[in-house]
């Protein structure tokens, strides 16, 4: 089973940081955002790989994952192993990828992935935001598990006048934990999911449930988002083909707490998660304090 994150998109909002390198490889701390989301993509067991979805434009993007044996042992020779460490695991994580050269949308994103998934069930991780405990898609496997491996998603509460920026569900809370409220909006709670709408204007929202970016889908999908029209922005919508998922077969939402995850996707969700990131790493908290509001970083 393997996992898939776009990341063809051209990081317009990070322009002009941007202009010759890619979003993906910004930096939270000393690691790129995409490593971040890859290692929550393999978490799940059963995840023996993931499949970027990248454009050529972005090569850098492949240079980042592929080995390099002579910086790790030049790195190795000046005694520091810590460093060639690192730039090993980056260049054996189990990584491939495919190419989206014509931005079309996200639904077009993972079918070109499609061949790479031989007819198994797949994640889908958005990659504008990561999970540092990497605990949402292993509760979305277990979620599929129970529900004879039906298609999950991860969803949230958003505020009414927010729904037009996501994919909205409907559908009817079925698990939620003892002593949660009664509209099933709790973490923990399982919907069965019965429509999709992608962008929806406030008023035609069937809930204010969104989705979050994390998705666990049956291969049927990929038959689908072949013969997938455009949708909302004029772009080949997932949350339609979900939508089309749901006459054949039976589909879950999982509530999550989607402050557990850690947003990249803007220039102030990125710095705040860097700040987020260094008040909870031991080895850089005290540093990171100490430097906050200085200009100069002495000794
Ligand atoms: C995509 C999905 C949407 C989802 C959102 C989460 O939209 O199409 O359903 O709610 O990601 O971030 P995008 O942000 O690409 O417009």
């Amino acid at each position: 089973m393997k996992s898939i994150i776009p990341a063809a998109g051209l990081g317009t909002r990070f322009l002009p940081a941007t202009k010759c390198s890619p979003k993906e490889l910004l930096p939270v701390l000393n690691k790129p955002v995409i490593q971040y989301v890859v290692e929550e993509a393999l978490e799940p067991a059963g995840v023996e790989g993931v499949v970027i979805v990248n454009s050529h434009e972005k090569p850098q993007i492949e240079a980042y994952f592929a080995e390099d044996a002579d910086f790790e042992s030049m790195l190795r020779e000046r005694g520091k192993n810590d460093l060639a460490d690192a730039v090993h695991e980056a260049g054996a994580l189990p990584v491939s990828f495919v190419y989206q050269d014509d931005p079309k949308g996200l639904g077009h994103a993972v079918y070109c992935a499609k061949d790479e998934m031989d007819g198994d069930p797949f994640f889908v991780l958005l990659g504008d935001y990561f999970v540092p405990d990497r605990q949402m898609c292993v509760d979305m496997a277990t979620v599929s598990a129970a529900h004879n491996n039906a298609s999950v998603i991860a969803v949230a509460p958003v505020p009414a006048d927010q729904v037009s920026r996501y994919g909205i569900i409907a559908g009817e809370c079925v698990e939620s934990l003892p002593g949660c409220d009664a509209t099933g909006e709790d973490e923990g709670a399982v919907w069965k999911v019965t429509g999709l709408v992608e962008k929806p204007a406030p008023e035609d929202a069937p809930s204010h449930l969104f989705i979050v970016g994390r998705y666990l889908l049956s291969p049927r999908i990929m038959d689908l988002l072949a013969t997938q029209g455009t949708g909302a922005g004029g772009e080949i919508q997932l949350t339609d083909a979900m939508e089309r998922l749901l006459e054949e077969e039976e589909m879950y939402a999982v509530v999550v707490d989607p402050d557990k995850g850690c947003d990249t996707g803007t220039p102030a969700a990125w710095a705040a998660t860097n700040a987020r990131m260094a008040l909870a790493d031991e080895t850089q908290v005290a540093a990171f304090k100490e430097a906050l509001g200085k200009g100069v970083r002495l000794g």
